[in-house]
């Protein structure tokens, strides 16, 4: 299981930074079990390592499967919630680079903007290959995602005519309404659920986050297993449970002053997980004028960008480093008699061990420059730790949002944006915004 090292934050909390919020904690554990907290509604993912749908898991391996046969490429349509876990999953298990480690199918990621130069590319990829589609859509009604799907869609019928391509079609999408519910029940796509009681920051463990990830060659059971491995030890109350401490550290920490949280990893293929954990806390806790705002960054290489601020800008940062202390290889510095750049008393030595020297100096001189650190143990980088991990992150999120008075369970602020874009393009209904939005502009 993974472990918190709060030894780096200590100097910046109260001895009873925790103590005093165990009554809070405890509160906000009941709301989760019991699901009758703010936004109750959307705490389906807390026993959903558990309790998930058999049949449906094992239609997702079959449908893996029949995609990794019969095609090069998967293009995976979705926005937010409906994109970022299953990326997230997916490069921390992989690569950040696909040319280094390339998935066999590949997946590509569409739906998720509108640059039409970026749809071109993969559309010009595609080119002379097999491929097939997985649109991910709560609503349906999303425009980057729908307004994909129309394109590639089209693509598709016009390389393999109708009937093919609907075989070729999987649309993840709400059990019983929405535009894509209804247009894949038209039209015959193989579906999948996004159950109602999961929001999108909550769902990369349901066939929103499963299906690319198991085409991705994941073994989805282990990741299954990780996640209820940590809703077990997670759900048991007390002092020594690391999400009520991570939970209870970050809000003393904001009560303190502190107002940004960077999520700090050194693996080059974290950088999508940074993501997801972005888009799962801001939205969770980003409301009512409150919360920390997420970040993230990437070292060593940020070191050498924003080590500037983070070591002597405003004092307004606290890090979460996630630490993998296992690395997969062994690489070790090689000898050179000249000694020329004078590294030799580092030869025979592994790379690992110099990360590992660079992770410790880099923590000391953040605690040295006003920033606390908690760091987040993980072993090896595999399906069993990265499920842990999610667990870790969503359970915690959830108690935290319960710590800071908010509903961590709703986006009332998603839909501002959507409507004016909406009014702007001249949707039917949107008639008198539209006229004032341009008068603005
Ligand atoms: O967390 C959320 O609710 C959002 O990020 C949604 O997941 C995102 O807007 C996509 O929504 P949908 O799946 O309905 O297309």
């Amino acid at each position: 299981m993974l472990k918190l090292d709060l030894s780096n934050a200590s100097s910046f909390l109260s001895q009873d930074y925790l103590s005093s919020r165990m009554e809070a904690l405890e509160q906000a554990r009941v709301m989760l079990a019991e699901h009758n907290g703010p936004g109750g509604d959307f705490t389906g993912w807390v026993r959903l390592p558990v309790e998930y749908d058999k049949e449906e898991f094992a239609r997702i391996q079959a449908a893996a499967k029949k995609i990794r046969s019969d095609s090069d490429v998967l293009v995976v349509i979705g926005i937010g919630g409906s994109y970022l876990g299953a990326r997230a999953v997916i490069e921390l298990l992989g690569s950040a680079d696909h040319k280094l480690a390339p998935n066999k199918p590949e997946i590509f990621f569409a739906g998720n903007g509108l640059s039409t130069d970026a749809m071109g590319d993969l559309i010009d990829y595609l080119e002379g290959k097999d491929w097939s589609i997985n649109i991910i859509s709560k609503s349906g009604t999303t425009t980057e995602p729908a307004v994909a799907f129309r394109v590639f869609k089209g693509l598709l019928e016009e390389k393999y005519g109708k009937e093919e391509a609907r075989k070729r079609i999987y649309a993840t999408t709400d059990a019983h309404k929405g535009a894509l519910k209804g247009l894949a029940d038209a039209e015959g796509y193989e579906e999948f659920v996004v159950p109602d009681a999961v929001g999108g920051r909550y769902s990369v463990l349901t066939a929103v986050g499963l299906l690319p990830i198991a085409v991705a060659g994941v073994d989805i059971e282990a990741l299954m297993a990780g996640s209820a491995e940590a809703m077990d030890v997670l759900a048991k109350p007390g002092a020594d449970n690391i999400a009520w401490q991570y939970a209870a550290a970050r809000n003393a920490l904001y009560d303190a002053g502190k107002s940004v949280e960077l999520l700090v990893g050194y693996e080059p293929s974290f950088r999508f997980f940074a993501e997801w954990w972005k888009q799962l806390y801001g939205e969770s806790e980003g409301k009512d004028g409150k919360g920390l705002l997420p970040a993230s960054v990437e070292f060593t290489a940020d070191l050498h960008s924003m080590g500037q601020y983070i070591q002597q800008g405003q004092r307004i940062l606290l890090e979460t480093v996630v630490k993998f202390s296992k690395s997969r290889r062994t690489i070790t510095i090689p000898n050179d008699p000249d000694n020329v750049d004078g590294l030799n008393f580092l030869s025979g030595k592994p790379l690992q061990f110099v990360a590992e020297q660079a992770m410790r100096g880099t923590l000391l001189a953040h605690v040295d420059g006003g920033v606390p650190n908690l760091v987040v143990e993980a072993d090896a980088r595999d399906e069993r730790t990265v499920g842990q991990l999610i667990y870790f992150f969503e359970y915690a999120c959830g108690l935290s949002g319960y710590l800071l008075g908010v509903n961590p369970f709703d986006q009332p602020g998603v839909e501002a944006y959507k409507k004016n874009m909406f009014a702007l393009l001249g949707k039917p209904g949107y008639e008198e915004q539209k006229a004032a939005l341009e008068a603005r502009l």
